[in-house]
């Protein structure tokens, strides 16, 4: 079992260093998941493509998918959960009338200063290369995938939205969620359309690729991996907001800056419900809890945009991943700190009186941090001895980046 373990997280390290390189020529970067001893009792649907001729088919293979992982019996903690959730997680919720919009940070266009205002933003955009354009471009595609996240929230057992206006707190809070995030993609697709820096009819296409592909996070219909990705993925979209808002003040664009620091903003509160979700699962039931993210982390976590395509580039997403690492917006090392963050935020290391399962699987996530970190270290050695590759980007009119 051990041993097992060993090579999972070996692997979850390797891919994501992967990841972190664009390893991976033609294949796509994350590799193809392994079946947890889970995958041969459940019915598997697989579907496999990587036929791009297969009309609205996804640019690159898809996972085994493994559904309704979570035992009948368990629903009842989330029925359970309803009041403590309405208390404890709905607060972290906006009120429309306190929330920004994406008009607060955009030119005016019923004002006389309209034109002005587009002149500034177009100035004041001058300074940032391309690279942080593409960049800022996979966010947004990212963010405006919101009816993909939506759909994968309501794939989970005991907490879907039922009737698409149901009044359970989960329901509740996955729609004021996505209309909290919709704001993002909204203001971040306004912003670079009026950059004018930025090919939008080649995004666009992109984006409808993407949703129309979905995704494959591998949560199996299970409210505990779902609610341990989500976890990771608020937190992951706020350090990678955080840090284009960074470097847009570096390049001089302020009002970018803003407008990515408060999207940032967003995210952080949303992670905030999301861990502390997570949290009472460790209370109320620490041994299926610490078996679902051992598991979560043995799968890895696969980025919410992984199926990007834009009808030319098959390896798209390893791409914009790399020009990521590069630029320091997110990379293997945000990977391996959100998880020990995470460990840290649960206090995985002192939960006593679990199963000699459970006590595996609380060894292998809390080890798995400092393993992720060699390895990354290990490929980045290798990496500066390889000669840069620069690739086309059609986002920014099929000019080359480095990778
Ligand atoms: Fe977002
Ligand atoms: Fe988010």
């Amino acid at each position: 079992m051990a041993l097992k373990m060993d090579w999972a997280g070996a692997n979850a390290a390797e891919s994501a260093v992967r990841m972190r390189f664009g390893i991976g020529g033609a294949s796509p970067s994350f590799p193809v998941r392994r079946s947890s001893s889970r995958v041969s009792m459940a019915s598997n649907t697989a579907m496999v493509t990587g036929n791009t001729k297969k009309p609205f088919s996804p640019p690159k293979e898809v996972h085994i998918q493994v559904k309704h992982s979570l035992p009948p019996e368990k629903i009842e903690i989330f029925n359970s959960l309803q009041s403590w959730a309405e208390q404890n997680i709905l607060v972290h919720l906006k009120h429309v009338e306190k929330c920004w919009q994406p008009s607060d940070f955009l030119p005016d266009p019923s004002s006389e200063g309209f034109h002005e205002q587009v002149k500034d933003l177009r100035e004041r955009c001058k300074e940032l290369p391309d690279d942080y354009f593409v960049v800022l471009v996979g966010d947004m595609i990212t963010e405006e995938a919101l009816p993909t996240y939506q759909t994968m929230l309501n794939t989970l057992d005991g907490v879907r939205d039922e009737t698409g206006a149901s009044l359970t707190p989960w329901a509740i809070w996955t729609r004021a969620w996505t209309a909290e995030e919709n704001r993002h993609g909204d203001l971040l697709n306004k912003y670079l359309y009026l950059s004018g820096r930025v090919d939008m009819r080649q995004i666009e296409k992109t984006i409808q690729y993407l949703i129309g592909s979905g995704m494959d996070p591998g949560t199996e219909n299970n409210p505990y991996l779902g609610f341990i990705y989500t976890s990771f993925q608020e937190r992951a979209t706020f350090i990678s907001h955080g840090n284009t808002a960074r470097q847009a003040k570096e390049h001089g664009d302020m009002k970018l800056a803003q407008i990515c620091g408060i999207i940032a903003a967003d995210e952080k509160r949303h992670e905030t419900a999301y861990t502390k979700i997570v949290e009472k699962l460790f209370e109320v039931d620490p041994n299926h809890t610490i078996l679902a993210l051992a598991d979560m982390m043995k799968k890895k976590i696969s980025m919410p945009a992984h199926l990007m395509y834009d009808g030319e580039e098959k390896n798209l997403f390893d791409h914009f991943s790399a020009v990521a690492q590069r630029l320091g917006v997110y990379t293997a090392k945000d990977y391996a700190d959100i998880l020990e963050f995470l460990v840290g935020r649960w206090e995985v290391e002192k939960i006593t009186g679990l199963s000699s399962e459970g006590c595996k699987a609380q060894d292998y996530v809390c080890g798995l941090a400092p393993r992720i970190r060699k390895l990354e270290e290990r490929a980045q050695g290798r990496a500066k001895q390889k000669k840069s590759l620069a690739v086309p980007f059609s986002w920014v009119f099929g000019r080359e980046i480095m990778l």
